[in-house]
């Protein structure tokens, strides 16, 4: 029986083995996917265990899409771009670091029908997840980027990776057709605060988050009239592309998989 795992700490909230678990059984392919709890100090063992296919592939959630690159043989171009790896293969003796976030949030935008190109787009965050956005974002052209972070630093710090984008203070909203929360805020019915006096009704309120399904980010921008989406479609659409590379079958996306995520 093949093994996958998702690693990551904390671990217990993660959805990952639920869809996984579910087009393996769709598929009809004999596998089984389990979340793990890591400590910094053992992911090396951990991936080891790939190379020596006691395991034949894992996904890496936060905090250590970057922790795992040192000791992976060959990272995608997309991975390289971003410096983050969420999924890990075995190919032909390598361990390769893939980053399905990118392509992830891609298709679940394009699902929506919803063009990137020639947008201003706010940020909100500098976290993990934030470098596959900034890659995503162009490669769907959009025209200009901007982060805005508590810790300024770290806003920063994006700003010497990807030579293209601006940086706001904490608070400031500038002008965008499209804003995102990749801030934690929202998971525990946190507020943000905003300047929303120029927000206007035409824009578009993107929240990573997906658990609760509205966070008051996304409840704030409904209110204000504009479109709302949050991160389920890009979470399930980073675990599609991870199954295509591990088993070479794209699974089924649908409604009754939608469902399968639902829990509040
Ligand atoms: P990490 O920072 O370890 O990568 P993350 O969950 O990927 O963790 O990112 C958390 C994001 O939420 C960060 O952008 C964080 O801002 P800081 O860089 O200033 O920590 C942001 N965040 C978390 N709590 C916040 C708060 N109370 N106010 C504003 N931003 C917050």
């Amino acid at each position: 029986m093949k093994k996958y795992f998702v690693i990551g700490n904390p671990i217990s909230h993660s959805l990952s083995p639920k869809l996984h678990n579910h087009w393996l059984e769709q598929n009809n392919i004999n596998g089984v996917y389990e979340k793990i709890k890591l400590e910094e100090n053992e992911i090396e063992n951990f991936i080891y265990k790939i190379k020596n296919q006691e395991i034949n592939g894992c996904n890496v959630t936060v905090p250590y899409k970057k922790t795992v690159i040192p000791f992976l043989d060959k990272l995608s171009l997309e991975a390289e771009q971003a410096q983050s790896v969420n999924t890990i293969c075995f190919n032909n003796g390598d361990l390769v670091g893939h980053n399905t976030d990118i392509s992830g949030f891609q298709k679940a935008i394009n699902s929506l029908n919803y063009k990137i190109k020639d947008k201003k787009i706010l940020i909100l965050g500098a976290g993990g997840v934030v470098p596959s956005l900034i890659v995503a974002l162009n490669k769907l052209e959009a025209s200009e980027i901007t982060i805005s972070n508590r810790t300024s630093k770290k806003a920063e710090d994006l700003k010497i990776q990807f030579n293209k984008i601006n940086t706001v203070s904490w608070g400031e909203v500038p002008d965008f057709d499209m804003i995102i929360n990749a801030t934690s805020l929202g998971l525990n019915n946190e507020t943000i605060d905003l300047n929303t006096s120029n927000i206007g009704e035409d824009k578009f309120f993107y929240d990573v988050i997906y658990n609760p399904n509205e966070t008051n980010f996304l409840k704030l921008g409904k209110k204000l009239g504009n479109q709302i989406e949050n991160g389920k479609l890009m979470f399930i659409y980073q675990a599609f592309e991870a199954f295509r590379l591990w088993h070479g079958v794209e699974p089924n996306v649908s409604k009754k998989i939608l469902k399968l995520l639902d829990h509040d």
